[in-house]
């Protein structure tokens, strides 16, 4: 039987570690959550069963695996501290037999988003950014259209256009939209993917440093590693509708609160085959996981056993064959969902009724 384990952290301290150690969440500061996050060792949060490919009915097993360094904490040690720690972690998957590993969160997110981890490993790793880029595109898209906007006569805007997933989402709207604008810190490397984009592109695509720009955009794809909210209420277009990837959230609970015209749903969610739960609640809905575990555990059920999606370059064929990979073994894109929740249709009338 093909296995696989699957990397997860804190992400909120005091929510995460409360699933595994209430007790200790209700003593410790999250101050000392952070602090100690370091020292603890890497653990064990589930035996995974009875995941059925819906094509072969072959099954997989798996664990899920905790890597216990917190978010803020993986982002501030040097990169080699992170990576001794996500290593430590790997080897547990190693020993308990996993024939691939997946990297969630941060732990894709740091450095060079797995390279040196996959290199350190005797099992095949992978980030799952190429699966959650696919379920992120989707979303957005499926959104505008219940919305009642036309993606090709629309001005779309990434949000993270530099980074791993950002990047492949600008290259799967660039020729669906009628105008794509990169967002992003570092203008050169902006440039530099607006010329690669240029020949893909449906309209003209543009570059941006300042958040600002996205009051202009009916599309928004966010999908930054900032770590806090980034997006505010009053960047935002009346009725537009945003697809927020990031863990921690790029937009702001303000958004949520002050803007009834905005349509903010959740990205890189998937439905496991069957509802099959993986024996460890990480947050979602029963029956949901994450788009990197998705990958994970579709690799594993392909019998694909290589490093699949490693480094900060997405292939965009590899978005497209993975996603096929998945809904052959019975995974599918998750229902609309906004802060892991089912999205109300009240919610999708409101934005539509403000849009005319
Ligand atoms: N839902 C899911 O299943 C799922 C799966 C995997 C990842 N994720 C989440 O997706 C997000 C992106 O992951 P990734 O692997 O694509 O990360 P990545 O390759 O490191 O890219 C991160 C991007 O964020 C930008 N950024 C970082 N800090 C910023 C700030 N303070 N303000 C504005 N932009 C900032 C970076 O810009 P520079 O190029 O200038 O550094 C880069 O473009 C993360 O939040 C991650 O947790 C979700």
């Amino acid at each position: 039987m093909n296995s696989f384990a699957f990397i997860l952290h804190p992400l909120d301290p005091k929510a995460d570690v409360a699933r595994k150690y209430p007790n200790l969440a209700r003593l410790l500061p999250v101050r000392a959550i952070h602090f100690l996050s370091l020292y603890w060792p890497p653990l064990v949060l589930s035996h995974v069963r009875g995941i059925r490919s819906a094509a072969t009915g072959r099954e997989v097993e798996g664990w899920l695996l905790a890597c216990p360094l917190t978010a803020r904490r993986m982002l501030e040690v040097p990169p080699r501290v992170a990576y001794r720690k996500i290593i430590q972690t790997g080897r547990l998957a190693e020993r308990l037999g996993a024939g691939i590993l997946g990297l969630g969160a941060y732990t894709s997110v740091v450095g060079d988003g797995g390279l040196t981890v996959a290199r350190a490993l005797r099992i095949p790793v992978t980030t799952g950014d190429s699966y959650t880029a696919a379920l992120s595109v989707h979303p957005l898209l499926e959104a505008a259209a219940q919305v009642g906007i036309d993606p090709g006569r629309a001005v779309a805007a990434v949000v993270g256009a530099t980074g791993a997933i950002g990047g492949a989402c600008a290259r799967l709207l660039a020729p669906q939209v009628g105008r794509l604008i990169l967002v992003g810190r570092r203008a050169d490397a902006l440039e530099a993917m607006r010329a690669q984009l240029t020949g893909e592109a449906n309209g003209p695509v543009e570059v941006a440093t300042d958040i600002a720009v996205l009051r202009s955009a009916d599309l928004v794809l966010s999908a930054t590693s900032a770590g806090r909210p980034i997006i505010f209420p009053e960047h935002l277009k009346p009725g537009a509708v945003v697809c927020d990837v990031a863990r921690p959230r790029d937009v702001s609970m303000s958004v949520h609160r002050e803007r009834e015209d905005v349509l903010v749903v959740d990205g890189g969610l998937a439905q496991t085959p069957g509802g099959a739960g993986l024996g460890f609640d990480y947050g979602l809905p029963p029956g949901l996981t994450f788009g990197c575990m998705a990958e994970t555990i579709t690799l594993a059920l392909e019998g694909r056993l290589e490093d699949y999606t490693v480094g900060k370059e997405l292939d965009v064929e590899r978005v497209r064959e993975i996603q096929e990979m998945a809904v052959r073994h019975g995974f599918r894109p998750a229902p609309l969902h906004c802060l892991d929740r089912p999205l109300p249709p009240e919610r999708i009338r409101t934005v539509a009724a403000h849009r005319q």
